[in-house]
């Protein structure tokens, strides 16, 4: 049952406006970074009310880097292999976003684990984009997972990040269908357009939110 053509999508909740204040994100990727470019790009466009402070990433030559730079936008390593821990790691991620003003942080293809050492140092202020409809398919490898599966709908969702992997309570979701003769690449660069739609949005969604209390 794939009666979505390639275009369609279906997004949920609708987009909610920011407020005055523009929100101060802290990055982190370890990989391309085009959802990290995607955010960018929403600020500069006027759609979201925020300000890139930092980007972090884990991984040396890691495409988002350089991203940052074009950007204009301060970027940080922190290689996971020089740390003893998980737990050192997100000590000085957060020592680092501190250092930067950070009030939001928005996890956008970090392949890492992240401890109660950084969940706890940004309570319900730390957003994860991941390419599935959560709760199917969670963890490494989740596009793979759904083509594996045989599902007819693949997506997109942006959480909040709890402990348990890919966990946290759902801020918005974006489907697209799965066609006969998906590979996992042309399947992820049809998910990969709805994470640039949808996670400007639900850092908008997540900050208009907290402002309610
Ligand atoms: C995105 O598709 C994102 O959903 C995924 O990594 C990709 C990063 O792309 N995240 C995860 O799998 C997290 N478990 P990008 O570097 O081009 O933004």
């Amino acid at each position: 049952m794939s009666q979505l053509s390639s275009e369609t999508s279906l997004i949920s909740p609708s987009h909610t406006p920011t407020k005055d204040v523009p929100l101060r994100l802290g990055v982190m990727a370890s990989g391309s970074g085009s959802n990290f470019e995607a955010i960018a790009q929403a600020i500069e466009r006027g759609e979201l009310n925020a300000c890139i402070q930092v980007l972090i990433y884990n991984n040396p030559g890691a495409k988002a880097a350089a991203r940052a730079d074009r950007l204009g936008i301060p970027a940080v390593l922190l290689n996971h292999r020089e740390f003893a821990s998980r737990d050192a790691l997100d000590a000085a991620i957060v020592q680092t976003f501190q250092n930067y003003a950070v009030d939001w942080v928005v996890m956008a293809g970090w392949m890492r684990l992240v401890t109660p050492v950084l969940i706890d140092a940004f309570p319900h202020r730390i957003l994860n984009i991941h390419p599935s409809l959560l709760p199917a398919f969670k963890g490494v490898h989740a596009v793979e997972q759904a083509l594996a599966a045989g599902v007819k709908i693949a997506g997109c969702t942006v959480h909040y990040v709890v402990p348990e992997m890919d966990s946290g309570e759902i801020i918005i979701q974006a489907a697209v269908p799965v066609l006969p003769d998906d590979t996992a690449e042309t399947l992820q660069a049809r998910i990969q357009v709805q994470e640039h739609l949808i996670y400007p949005r639900a850092i908008a969604l997540a900050a208009a939110q907290a402002l309610q209390g």
